[in-house]
């Protein structure tokens, strides 16, 4: 075949086929069948010099030529081809935004802060001690002896014979008075556990623990401290009832209920009829913990309390199962 049809045939498909390139890697393609290593052209100006000599100059001219022309055409036809943003969807700024909602503290971390508020606001220091506990520093230590019915296998996560996941926010306060001297004001927050699970208990739940050692401390310091407390969180017109009770580590002890939030006192399901609900245990340190601490029991006198979180958030904000607190339903926590 005249090697000018040749090339003129080249041209017409080319052309034909790089016009009809719908993207980059057909063009790419192309472009490796008409100008690459191993395409017609490149055979044929490999091959020139076996040409006649009298058509060698312009068949020569006419294949570069042609060369430079797809090659100018596929540049041409890349340029025409839609980007990879104009394929994406326009965005209509002039629509209005979804309404997005920003996140808030669990009403668990909001009582724990109010609370904590309110008693540094009168004094109390926070100190933090390991949620896993050495079972002396958990029971021994705060007077709870071998026998004791907190120490049973079903209220205690043992972890091996010395090692427990702490049952209350109480070891805390022998840590602290093993290492500093009174006048100690220190409130304890923190997690706790308890192999226990129903509409108000969860094995995992939060105290707050108080202690206050002086020289001169009296029931009636206690009694002060936690009626500002309870009258902060609930309220100026709740009612405290300090009611005898029995711990290990505090003699006398109390436990403190106030006036039911729910039928003010009058008697309901949520507080059995009695008109009360109780919150805090409470009482002066026994001296038998001032004795481990090593704490003169002629110098020093002291209170504790242990308050339980998750109930004061239930009574504060009328949940009636513990257990929607630890749900994340966000349904739920959106309402507070
Ligand atoms: N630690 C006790 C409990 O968890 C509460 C408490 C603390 C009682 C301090 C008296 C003094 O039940």
């Amino acid at each position: 075949m005249d090697v000018k049809i040749r090339l003129i045939n080249l041209k017409n498909e080319a052309l034909q086929e790089v016009n009809q390139a719908s993207n980059t890697k057909h063009l790419e393609d192309l472009r490796i069948k008409y100008l690459g290593r191993k395409s017609q052209l490149t055979d044929l100006i490999n091959h020139i010099k076996e040409l006649p000599e009298d058509i060698r100059p312009q068949v020569g001219k006419e294949a570069n030529k042609l060369k430079n022309e797809i090659e100018a055409l596929i540049k041409e036809k890349i340029l025409t081809l839609p980007s990879k943003e104009e394929k994406l969807p326009k965005l209509d700024i002039t629509l209005p935004p979804f309404p997005f909602t920003i996140g808030k503290s669990h009403p668990i971390s909001q009582v724990l802060a109010e609370i904590i508020n309110i008693l540094q606001n009168l004094g109390f220091h926070i100190a933090l001690g390991p949620e896993i506990e050495l079972s002396y520093h958990n029971f021994d230590a705060l007077n709870i002896p071998p026998d004791h019915p907190a120490r049973d296998m079903h209220d205690t996560f043992y972890i091996n014979n010395e090692t427990i996941l702490r049952t209350h926010t109480s070891p805390v306060q022998i840590r602290v008075m093993k290492k500093q001297t009174p006048p100690i004001r220190i409130i304890v927050p923190g997690k706790v556990y308890r192999k226990d699970a129903d509409i108000s208990h969860s094995p995992m739940f939060h105290q707050v623990e108080g202690l206050y050692v002086d020289t001169k401390v009296t029931f009636s310091d206690l009694k002060g401290i936690l009626t500002i407390l309870v009258r902060q969180i609930f309220g100026k017109e709740t009612g405290l009832r300090f009611r005898p009770s029995f711990f290990p580590f505090t003699e006398p002890s109390a436990e403190i209920d106030i006036s039911c939030q729910v039928c003010k006192g009058k008697g309901c399901r949520v507080c059995s009829y009695t008109g009360w609900l109780e919150i805090l245990g409470a009482g002066m340190v026994d001296p038998e913990v001032f004795k481990m601490v090593d704490y003169s029991i002629h110098q020093y006198s002291g209170f504790a309390f242990g308050l339980g979180v998750e109930r004061v958030a239930m009574l504060k904000y009328k949940i009636d199962d513990i257990r929607l607190l630890f749900e994340n339903d966000l349904r739920f926590l959106s309402q507070f």
